[in-house]
């Protein structure tokens, strides 16, 4: 009785501690962040996880709040979709609090292509249009999870895996979605691969991929 009891216990611990996953607590109200280039200390810039704090008595209400998230995105580009994010960079007091959000726009087409975060899990909200949303789960079973959202319709895309949006609809399509970190990371799967800098070898990536030299470098080229 009692190993079962301790069994039980070791694994609710176990679980508590593995639910425990995004950005670490803070251990203050707040962190509003600093800009990095003005941060000295003893003559020598500090980076640090995260970014330093700001003297609170010195915060003001504006570096709690960011303005413009009602301005469409410019989707006249390659992909047809602009995300605007309010991630540390553009809120300060994001920092230390592990959340912060984004807006998408999509012109008719337009994709926000396969990327992932490696910091943080994405829920999505369509705020107008259809949009096909889809992540690709780890290795072996590398399964697509996909589904046509519409006005209201919220999807969440777990931490780590490659995922987009495509709007499907016949008009513009605008989405809202938060994530869970104050800086998720942005890795877009295609750039990461054919837009390195330097490239990485035409020959490697042929052989990786099982395409022809030519066409990776046209792919290269692209990114
Ligand atoms: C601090 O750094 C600046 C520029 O890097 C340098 O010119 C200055 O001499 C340094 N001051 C001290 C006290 O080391
Ligand atoms: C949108 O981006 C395109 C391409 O960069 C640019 O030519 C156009 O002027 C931009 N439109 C607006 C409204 O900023």
């Amino acid at each position: 009785m009692a190993a079962k009891v301790f069994f039980f216990c070791s694994l609710a611990l176990a679980i508590l501690c593995f639910a425990y996953a995004s950005d670490s607590s803070p251990l203050q109200d707040f962190c509003v962040a600093v800009p990095t280039a003005s941060v000295t200390l003893f003559n020598v810039s500090v980076t640090v996880n995260g970014l330093v704090c700001k003297d609170p008595k010195q915060v003001t209400a504006n570096d709690f709040s960011f303005s413009g998230l009602h301005i469409p995105g410019n989707t006249s580009n390659a992909v047809g979709s602009k995300v605007t994010p309010v991630f540390v960079n553009q809120l300060p007091a994001l920092n230390t609090l592990g959340i912060s959000m984004a807006r998408l726009d999509y012109a008719i087409s337009g994709i926000n292509p396969p990327h992932f975060h490696p910091r943080a899990t994405e829920i999505f909200m369509v705020l107008e249009g259809s949009i096909r949303v889809g992540f690709v789960t780890s290795n072996p079973e590398n399964r697509l999870i996909t589904k046509v959202l519409n006005k209201g319709d919220v999807f969440v895309f777990p931490v780590g895996l490659a995922h987009f949006q495509q709007n499907v609809g016949t008009g513009n399509a605008v989405a809202i979605a938060g994530l869970s970190s104050q800086n998720p990371g942005v890795i877009t799967v295609a750039n990461a691969v054919f837009g390195s800098k330097p490239d990485i070898a035409p020959d490697a990536l042929a052989k990786a991929f099982q395409l022809d030299k030519n066409i990776v470098s046209q792919l290269q080229a692209k990114f």
